[in-house]
């Protein structure tokens, strides 16, 4: 592909799987099912672009409202995913993490992300973020409580906290995962929200929606998506040409 300005971080919010699944007439956890065959395209697609960081949306603090037969069955799937991806996530070099606490997940589930990330381990390739039992306001504030016992341990001074702090204690801050800020965040299905997702990370990112339900997404709708990224102007606050 022809793209010199590839976003460094793409961020995805799988939307729609339940509405395709409606549309065909399946049930909804065959919608995830059909979701989870468009994230492996689209991981490789990234790993074979050359993107070194995406991050998706898999599963968030609230999905835990839906009915226990839609998340046993999106858990199953990430176990059905490592088993049938390792080899190949292995072979392009792809690297894991999650972002979220994932230890209250079904224990085969907890086995077998404990599996993929200790292959993956050594990968140097695409870093591909899951984020399972993840929500930006509880990220934050989960941070805010890392720093918070570091003032009660005496280390630091509440005058000392800076913005660089609290993105150090995000999953994705240095204390954790170390990755840098999203630059492009894709939605699929129709909605211009942002769901709690990287709220933080996002303070500069650019937005790109599209009416395609998740299952649909193909990698030719990504490429565009990711020209059309490239011929953006990114300002972050400033004004274009001006350093300061
Ligand atoms: C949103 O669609 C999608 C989800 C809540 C789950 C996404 C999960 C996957 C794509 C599978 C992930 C697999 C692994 C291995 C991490 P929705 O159900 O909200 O759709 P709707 O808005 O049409 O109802």
């Amino acid at each position: 592909m022809e793209n010199t300005n590839l976003p460094t971080h793409v961020g995805i919010i799988m939307d729609g799987n339940g509405r395709w699944a409606k549309a065909h007439g399946v049930p909804r956890v065959m919608g995830h099912n059909a979701g989870m065959q468009a994230m492996k395209k689209i991981v490789i697609a990234s790993s074979e672009m050359g993107i070194k960081y995406l991050t998706v949306y898999a599963f968030s603090t609230e999905n835990w409202k839906r009915s226990t037969e839609e998340v046993s069955g999106i858990f199953n799937l990430i176990v059905k995913y490592v088993n049938s991806e390792l080899e190949e996530l292995d072979a392009n070099n792809v690297h894991i993490n999650i972002f979220g606490d994932y230890s209250m997940l079904p224990k085969a589930s907890v086995d077998a992300i404990d599996k993929m990330i200790g292959r993956l381990e050594n990968n140097d390739g695409l870093i591909f973020n899951i984020a399972l039992n993840y929500g930006g306001r509880d990220e934050v504030a989960r941070s805010v409580r890392e720093i918070a016992a570091q003032v009660a341990a005496g280390e630091k001074a509440p005058e000392d906290i800076t913005e660089e702090d609290i993105s150090e204690h995000l999953w994705s801050g240095s204390a954790h995962f170390n990755v840098p800020d999203v630059d492009l965040i894709i939605r699929t299905a129709g909605d211009f929200r942002i769901s709690n997702f990287l709220l933080w990370q996002s303070a500069y990112s650019e937005l790109a929606f599209t009416n395609t339900l998740w299952p649909d997404f193909s990698e030719e709708e990504y490429t565009s998506i990711l020209e059309n990224f490239g011929s953006r102007e990114r300002r972050f606050g400033g004004r274009i040409g001006e350093d300061k």
